[in-house]
């Protein structure tokens, strides 16, 4: 079902200050820089040779990554990785009794459709599913 590790999503307090470590001093390289409002969110997006890390700041007190950040001090957040078929693979986990937080696939940072499956079904590991 999975074809490939699309990003490791990692909440920060504030992207600015995570940039000096993953650009500056890690040297990966920077994509770009999204503001979703209205998900009071703004992302960062890393190349590592194809690989990406993806940045998360919470931009109100209200958002799951400032809740998260305010929790945990920040830290990894989610694993995402590639499918072919997002629906297909959203009914075939359903059937497989997998909690999904996203029933129907959404529209995520990047564009493509996007899909969360509950930590509670798989061990504490938030994971999200990407179409490419
Ligand atoms: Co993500």
């Amino acid at each position: 079902m999975l074809e490939k590790l699309s990003h490791i999503g990692i909440a920060v307090k504030s992207i600015e200050e995570a940039l000096t470590l993953y650009r500056d001093i890690l040297g990966c390289s920077l994509e770009k820089i999204r503001e979703m409002p209205e998900r009071s969110l703004k992302v960062a997006f890393l190349d590592l040779d194809g690989t990406h890390i993806e940045l998360l700041e919470g931009t109100g007190p209200e958002s799951a990554i400032s809740k998260f950040v305010e929790k945990r001090g920040g830290g990894i957040h989610h694993l995402c990785f590639n499918v072919s078929n997002i629906d297909e693979a959203l009914e075939s986990l359903s059937e497989e009794g997998i909690r999904l937080i996203d029933r129907q696939a959404r529209t995520g940072a990047e564009g493509n459709p996007v899909a969360f499956l509950h930590p509670k079904s798989t061990g504490r590991v938030l994971i999200e599913l990407e179409q490419d």
